[in-house]
């Protein structure tokens, strides 16, 4: 969280709170698409905790892996279903990922 923030690599957009904190995956779930587009700072009013239960269980844990970085879902389609849970939750971060040039959601590699 401290790293992301003081890095000088560039950071405009609150895309790259995507593998640092739930609380962001969480407004993603909320708003949509339109949350890639909120600055970078203003993300961070939302954001109190660092990567957490949320990322991997939603709020069920003990039930199981939950992919809540519905990028991912919808990059690998019915592909998903063929991923363990255990191997999946951890792609959600860990996965050559793009951008898209509007609005800088995360996507699936152009084709
Ligand atoms: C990076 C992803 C990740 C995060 C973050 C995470 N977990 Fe898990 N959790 C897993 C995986 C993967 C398993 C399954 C391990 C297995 O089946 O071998 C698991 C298993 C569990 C289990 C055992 C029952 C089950 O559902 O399989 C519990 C309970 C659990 N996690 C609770 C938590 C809690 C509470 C937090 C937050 C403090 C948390 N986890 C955060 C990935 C995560
Ligand atoms: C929400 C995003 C996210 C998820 C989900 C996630 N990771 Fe990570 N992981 C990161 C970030 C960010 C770092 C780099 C942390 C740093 O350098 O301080 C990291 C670092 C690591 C590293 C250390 C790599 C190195 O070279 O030091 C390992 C190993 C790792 N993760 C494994 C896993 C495994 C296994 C899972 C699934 C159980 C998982 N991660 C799920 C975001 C995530």
């Amino acid at each position: 969280m401290e790293d992301v923030q003081a890095t000088g690599r560039p950071h405009k957009l609150a895309n790259c709170w995507t593998c640092k904190t739930a609380d962001y995956t969480h407004m993603v779930n909320e708003m949509g698409d339109e949350a890639y587009s909120i600055p970078f700072e203003d993300a961070l009013q939302n954001i109190n905790e660092s990567m957490g239960c949320y990322n991997c269980h939603a709020n069920t844990p003990g039930e199981g892996n939950t992919v809540t970085h519905i990028y991912l879902a919808n990059a690998m389609g019915e592909d998903l279903g063929k991923v363990p849970g255990q191997t999946a939750v951890c792609a959600q971060c860990h996965v050559e990922y793009y951008f898209a040039p509007d609005g800088t959601r995360k996507t699936a590699p152009p084709t």
